[in-house]
Order: structure tokens, then C-alpha cells, then sequence
């Protein structure tokens, strides 16, 4: 078998298109979706994807507001700032760019941000919210994640989806969201013994371990949906994925790549949350 190829590339570009539209209709309406993105410090990969949501929010229409802040900010002016950006109207989604330095406690931060404007998904309201099943804001990558697959019309249900990382951002709530579409969920990690036969017996994997092709198509059934969350710079400067494509994707039904895969998707979900956040707090 050859896998059908996910490409979030495309998905992301025609949900973008969609939401274009349904921007232009909120702002005909005086609805102007409000982002303000915080990025603390001079680490490059962040200032690279915080470029993207720039990039994205221009293009559905998002009034984004980058505030960038010195290494050397407290936890005291980065709370004081959330306090001004919860209160203000025309904000409607807050999200600090992590990692923080680590004068800065992160837990401290994600409770600061006001659960109606936590458009990444990370405070623990968002959480619980998305555990038992209320609306709320889902993390953006899981979110992503589901999307690609039902894009394909495949279905989740009783399959077994197993879920390599246990990350707050991916590993956890994605398995949260494929246990809502009700698949049986077994997560692995670093600890988890025996991993390749759960690899093996994986009706649907996703692979968000951080290691460059950690899995290949010797450790997959036939037939497989393999999800690629990984993004690892190798020595000659390229990108790619936890799976090793190539042989992946002689095995998989579906699979996704590295880059043009999951990455696309997870900016396209926050530009959803914070256009999901205006309409919501203006009726
Ligand atoms: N750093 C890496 N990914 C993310 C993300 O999705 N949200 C935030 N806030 N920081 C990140």
C-alpha cells in the first residue's frame, strides 16, 4: 500500500480562505476578531512562529497586536500586562509565546490569562472544559490534528489510536480529543514499556515524541494512519518529521509530512479560537 498524503498546507490555505470570508462579515458588522501575541526574549524559532500568526492574521483579517518584551521582564510586569490585556474590549484572544526565561513561572502565567481569551488552550478551565465535554477552546495542534483527519472523512470511532508524547500542548489533549470521537486511547512515552507492540497494533498513530524518524514502516501495521507532529533540524539544515516518510508511507493508509503537515494547522486553529472568541463575546 502507498498513503493518501495529509497535506495541513492545503487544508490550512482553503480554511483560511473560508474564514477570510467570515471575517469580512463579522468586520461589515463592526466585529474586529482581536489577537495581541506577547513574545518574551530574542529566541529565534519563537520569533519565527509568532512571524506565522502575524502572517495568518493579516490574511483572515485578525487585528493582531505583537507586544515584544526583554529577556529580563518579571513574572510582575508580564502579570500586569495579562490584567490590562484581560480588561480590554477589543482583545479578544491573549497568547504568550512559550518557552519563557526562566525567571518566569508558566503555570503562573497560563491561570493569569482569562479563560475566555485563552485562545492557545492551555489554562486549566480550557482543560477541564474540553474534558467532560463543554465548548471551550481546544489546544491548537490536537484541534489541527483532528481537523486533518476528518478532512478525510476517516472515521474515529473504536479505533485504536495511540498517542506517542504526553506533552500538556500535544500529547495529552490529543488524546483527549480522540477519545471525544470516541477511539480507545493508549498514550506512550519514555517510560512505557514494550512501546513497539502498541506501535504495531495502532490503528491511528500520532507521533509527537521530538526525535527525528523514531518510527519507520518496519514498526507499523499495514494500513495505518500515521500522524506526524514531530519537527527536528537535521545536520544539513532541513526539516523533518518524528516518522521517516519514505518508508512510512509504503505501509500507512494516510500519513501526514514534514514540513506542509500538522505545522500549518496548528496557526490555523488560533486564528479559529480567536475568531470563535470575538463572535462569542459580541453576540
Ligand atoms: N510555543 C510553541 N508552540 C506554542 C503554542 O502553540 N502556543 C504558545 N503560546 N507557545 C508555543
Amino acid at each position: 500500500m502507498s498513503a493518501e498524503v495529509i497535506y495541513g498546507s492545503e487544508l490550512a490555505q482553503s480554511l483560511r480562505d473560508e474564514m477570510k470570508e467570515e471575517v469580512n462579515g463579522l468586520r461589515n458588522k463592526g466585529i474586529i476578531p482581536g489577537l495581541t501575541v506577547v513574545l518574551i526574549g530574542e529566541d529565534p524559532a519563537s520569533k519565527s512562529y509568532v512571524r506565522g500568526k502575524q502572517k495568518a492574521s493579516d490574511y483572515v483579517g485578525v487585528d493582531s497586536e505583537l507586544i515584544e518584551l526583554p529577556e529580563s521582564t518579571t513574572q510582575e510586569e508580564l502579570l500586569s500586562l495579562i490584567d490590562t490585556l484581560n480588561n480590554k474590549d477589543s482583545v479578544h484572544g491573549i497568547l504568550v509565546q512559550l518557552p519563557l526565561p526562566a525567571q518566569i513561572d508558566e503555570e503562573v502565567i497560563i491561570e493569569a490569562i482569562s479563560p475566555e481569551k485563552d485562545v492557545d488552550g492551555f489554562h486549566p478551565i480550557s482543560i477541564g472544559r474540553m474534558m467532560t465535554g463543554k465548548d471551550t477552546f481546544y489546544p491548537c495542534t490536537p484541534y489541527g490534528i483532528i481537523q486533518m483527519m476528518k478532512s478525510k472523512n476517516i472515521s474515529l470511532e473504536g479505533k485504536h489510536a495511540v498517542v506517542l508524547g504526553r506533552s500538556n500542548i500535544v500529547g495529552k489533549p490529543v488524546g483527549q480529543l480522540l477519545l471525544s470521537e470516541n477511539a480507545t486511547v493508549t498514550y506512550c512515552h519514555s517510560r512505557t514499556k514494550n512501546m513497539e507492540q502498541y506501535i504495531a497494533s495502532a490503528d491511528i498513530l500520532i507521533v509527537a515524541v521530538g526525535k527525528a524518524h523514531f518510527l519507520n514502516g518496519d514498526h507499523i501495521k499495514e494500513g495505518a494512519i500515521v500522524i506526524d507532529v514531530g519537527v527536528n533540524r537535521i545536520e544539513d539544515g532541513s526539516l523533518t518529521g518524528d516518522v521517516d516518510f519514505d518508508s512510512a508511507k509504503e505501509k500507512a493508509s494516510y500519513i501526514t509530512p514534514v514540513p506542509k503537515g500538522v505545522g500549518p494547522m496548528t496557526i490555523t486553529m488560533l486564528m479559529h479560537n480567536t475568531i470563535k472568541s470575538a463572535k462569542k463575546t459580541n453576540g
